[in-house]
């Protein structure tokens, strides 16, 4: 179990079935994903929009697109008096996420740099250690950068969820959705993967109640992002 707080941050939605008096109760996660490349035609980039397209019920995807307009990580920003804005918005951005997904492509056989910043600007997040993160891996060339995420990610105290990750081996990046899409078992990787990441962030099964059949399909609602 990835995490046991089991206290979703997204929406809680209730369907009636009108002839069983019975609503059911699915809790929606919010994802939040980033993408390490700057690159325009980024193949990472395709990949976490096809994620978005495929997301099943019970998740929500938010893509993080601030990683540009963060300034170089240094210690002596990192405090409250002279935290840049652009670093807070990203903290409470992974602060508010039940789940983080990440798509980075290697460079030089290593992270790219500006990747690497930001990973260092969420380690002053509090609410970064023990937060669920899944990779997700576009190229089958990447020999390094896996296993540096990894460490690095173990290292700020994430906690990694294999079974939400995945590589779909392309070859080339000159991908996009629609050639992702294109390729049933691609789409089945990514469904599956991002059901696995849904089930690791609360295994309880749904709750299900008698209701009278004039209860209201929505019931709850979006709790808006959790402070720090
Ligand atoms: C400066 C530079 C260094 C790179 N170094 C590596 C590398 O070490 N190993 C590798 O497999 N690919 C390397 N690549 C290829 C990129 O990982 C590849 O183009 C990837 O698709 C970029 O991600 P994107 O499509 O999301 O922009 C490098 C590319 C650039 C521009």
């Amino acid at each position: 179990m990835a995490n046991s707080s089991c206290s979703p941050s997204g929406i809680i939605f209730a369907k009636l079935w009108e002839s069983k008096r019975v609503v059911k109760f699915v809790a929606w996660y919010q994802i939040l994903t980033f993408c390490g490349s700057l690159r325009s035609a980024s193949s990472n980039r395709a990949l976490l929009t096809t994620v978005e397209r495929l997301a099943p019920e019970g998740i929500s995807i938010r893509r993080y697109e601030g990683i540009a307009e963060l300034p170089h990580f240094t210690p002596d920003l990192d405090h409250d008096t002279f935290l840049p804005a652009a670093v807070r918005d990203l903290r409470d951005q992974v602060a508010a996420a039940d789940g983080l997904l990440f798509a980075v492509p290697e460079y030089m056989h290593g992270l790219p740099g500006s990747f690497k910043n930001a990973l260092d600007w969420m380690v002053g997040c509090q609410r970064f250690p023990g937060k669920p993160v899944a990779l997700a891996h576009v190229s089958a060339r990447h020999a390094f950068l896996p296993g540096q995420l990894e460490e690095v990610l173990k290292t700020m105290a994430a906690t990694l969820v294999p079974e939400a990750g995945f590589n779909l081996g392309l070859t080339t990046n000159n991908v996009d959705v629609d050639l992702i899409c294109s390729n049933a078992g691609h789409k089945a990787t990514i469904v599956a993967a991002l059901e696995a990441f849904r089930k690791s962030l609360c295994p309880k099964p749904q709750q299900a109640e008698e209701q009278p059949a004039s209860s209201t399909l929505l019931r709850g609602g979006y709790s808006g992002p959790r402070p720090k």
